[in-house]
């Protein structure tokens, strides 16, 4: 299908070189497709479901949801259980962003990011020569913003749970306590973390038997980690915020010119916020406002596309990736400009995610051409890490929760609190640290994410719920730092346009342009040779295609009562429910 055949004016024509073309373009997409994993883990249910990076940390939810709690006590209980069995990014020394649909129809999300130490300051990371220092900004204590997770898991139960802070964090301790046995995914993580690990004690004493690697299938205990979950345990919030924990996390920022203070952790406060929301093709969108950039971007891209009949195109074909690529190449360059903490900078969103914005700022789309993003400056790619995991849980009620957290990279700045067991983020680098410079994405930012005391730093996670006449119909979020929000958008893209079942819908090749550097990235089977000559032919730059690896998209699907958990083939990970 092209331009014309959609009903669309545009001025090139169909050739029968170009049909012919396109039939073997799909024909080598059928290949490709064939080659990568077509299907996410699934498993269906009615009762209640948890789809997370964790297979062990799915099943701590849906036995959470199996004696009776609802979604918000899954989702916390999976989180504090992340937080041991999946250390690269469940965390409790990081933050993280939460959407919470409840089946009375109330949609709110809640901001539990980090904050910058009130030391902190806008050349914080520059040299003498004005240059970041890379080191500084990713791998040192300064890199830690004030972690936010528990605060906002503690107050998500306060405020819509049913269970006690007790009951969600059992589970969570035990693991740590007991210990369970590693799979290859966590011993191999282990293993090629093992260098960055060395250069600190505490993190070598958790990562690795005395300085040896673990193996898949031995036993791994956290006896510092379950003393931490303890005492948030029997003393909430304060258990994390006052008292041994504050003083460790204080004690090991002393040690290694780290800013975060007492008055720092005291004063750490999650905020519920205003969710974002808009329409496509009649379906409700309910996603994660500012200071995440992914609700804003996710409902800019969609606008932009909705006048396009991209079902009809086809996924995988010429018109629906050079439609895709150019929403995101105005997307992320509107990113660098306006946004950032709405606490401390105006955020034009309602422009943003404006219908009429979005014809206006597509108003120069050439179907023919690609545009120019090094117009505007240049970037780099970042290596695809571990950074970040994303989880989903419904309810047999109704109440939903997608739910995004990370440490920045993956084991943040590989920095274990000594004698608290946990690592410590290094989200500090999502600021920008100098004006046009791109951090550990690539990404470009400006004034808006300049550094600033107690200032959060613009994050990309995009934790979001579809719903249609006030139900879920898909629960979704990803990580992949700057990848996330094109992640989510090809993940709605797949179930809406191309009305594919949320497995398919998760498991498909994706692609990934973030305006600049001015490069397309795709997985393998995203599109056939042919396709990515035609773009070539159209001006699209970069167009490597690699392995699978954009994502890790643990969603749920809802349809006739029935809830389709997925857990995404590119990594480990699991469904649980029942
Ligand atoms: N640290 C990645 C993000 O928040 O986007």
């Amino acid at each position: 299908m092209g331009w014309h055949d959609a009903g669309l004016s545009f001025s090139g024509q169909e050739t029968q070189v170009k049909r012919f073309l396109t039939l073997c373009a799909f024909t080598v997409y059928l290949i490709h497709s064939a080659l990568a994993p077509a299907y996410a883990e699934t498993l269906q249910g009615q009762g209640g479901m948890v789809s997370s990076r964790s297979d062990i940390a799915s099943q701590v939810g849906a036995d959470i949801l199996a004696q009776g709690g609802n979604a918000i006590d899954a989702a916390v209980a999976t989180a504090f259980a992340l937080a041991v069995a999946y250390p690269s990014a469940g965390n409790l020394g990081g933050g993280g962003f939460m959407v919470v649909a409840l089946a009375d129809g109330t949609v709110t999300t809640q901001d539990n990011r980090e904050v910058a130490p009130l030391a902190a300051h806008r050349d914080m990371f520059l040299d003498a020569q004005g240059n970041v220092d890379r080191r500084l900004a990713l791998n040192s204590l300064q890199a830690s913003g004030v972690p936010g997770s528990v605060a906002g898991l503690l107050d998500a139960l306060e405020r819509y749970g049913s269970m006690s802070r007790q009951e969600v964090l059992a589970p969570a301790i035990k693991l740590a306590r007991e210990g369970f046995v590693l799979n290859e995914d966590l011993a191999g993580q282990f293993a090629d973390n093992l260098a960055g690990f060395r250069q600190y004690p505490a993190s070598l004493a958790v990562f690795s038997k005395n300085g040896e690697p673990y193996r898949a299938g031995e036993l791994w205990q956290q006896p510092d980690l379950a003393d931490t979950l303890q005492r948030i345990s029997d003393e909430g919030r304060d258990g994390f915020y006052k008292g041994k924990t504050a003083e460790l996390i204080v004690a090991e920022m002393q040690r290694g010119n780290g800013l975060i203070t007492q008055e720092d952790l005291a004063g750490y406060e999650p905020v519920w916020r205003e969710p974002i929301h808009g329409t496509y093709r009649g379906y409700d969108i309910w996603s994660m406002p500012p200071p995440s950039s992914g609700g804003v971007l996710l409902l800019e891209m969609l606008n932009m596309l909705e006048p396009y009949d991209l079902g009809a195109f086809g996924y995988g074909s010429a018109p629906t990736l050079h439609l895709m690529i150019e929403a995101q190449r105005r997307a992320y360059a509107d990113r660098a400009e306006y946004l950032g903490d709405p606490d401390f900078v105006a955020v034009p969103v309602a422009n943003l995610i404006d219908k009429q914005y979005a014809l206006q700022r597509f108003a120069d789309f050439d179907p023919e051409r690609a545009s120019d993003s090094n117009a505007i400056g240049a970037g780099n790619w970042a290596e695809e890490s571990l950074e970040t995991t994303h989880f989903s849980v419904v309810d047999a009620a109704g109440n939903a929760v997608s739910m995004t957290t990370t440490l920045n990279q993956g084991y943040g700045n590989r920095i274990v609190v000594t004698g608290a067991g946990f690592l410590l983020n290094n989200e500090m680098d999502d600021f920008s640290s100098k004006p046009d410079t791109p951090n550990s994405y690539g990404l470009i930012g400006r004034d808006a994410n300049a550094i600033a005391p107690r200032k959060r730093m613009l994050s990309s996670m995009t934790p979001t719920i579809v719903m249609q006449n006030g139900k879920p119909i898909l629960i979704t979020g990803s990580p992949g730092g700057s990848t996330i929000i094109n992640t989510v958008l090809q993940v709605v893209i797949n179930v809406l346009d191309h009305g594919m079942e949320v497995e398919q819908a998760v498991a498909s090749p994706r692609i990934h342009h973030q305006w600049l550097p001015d490069n397309v990235r795709y997985e393998t089977g995203a599109m056939s040779d042919a396709v990515a000559d035609e773009l070539r032919a159209m001006g699209h730059k970069g167009l490597s295609g690699s392995g699978f690896g954009i994502g890790d998209a643990n969603s749920i699907g809802l349809g006739n009562g029935v809830f389709t958990g997925a857990s995404d083939p590119r990594s480990a990970g699991g469904v649980a429910g029942f």
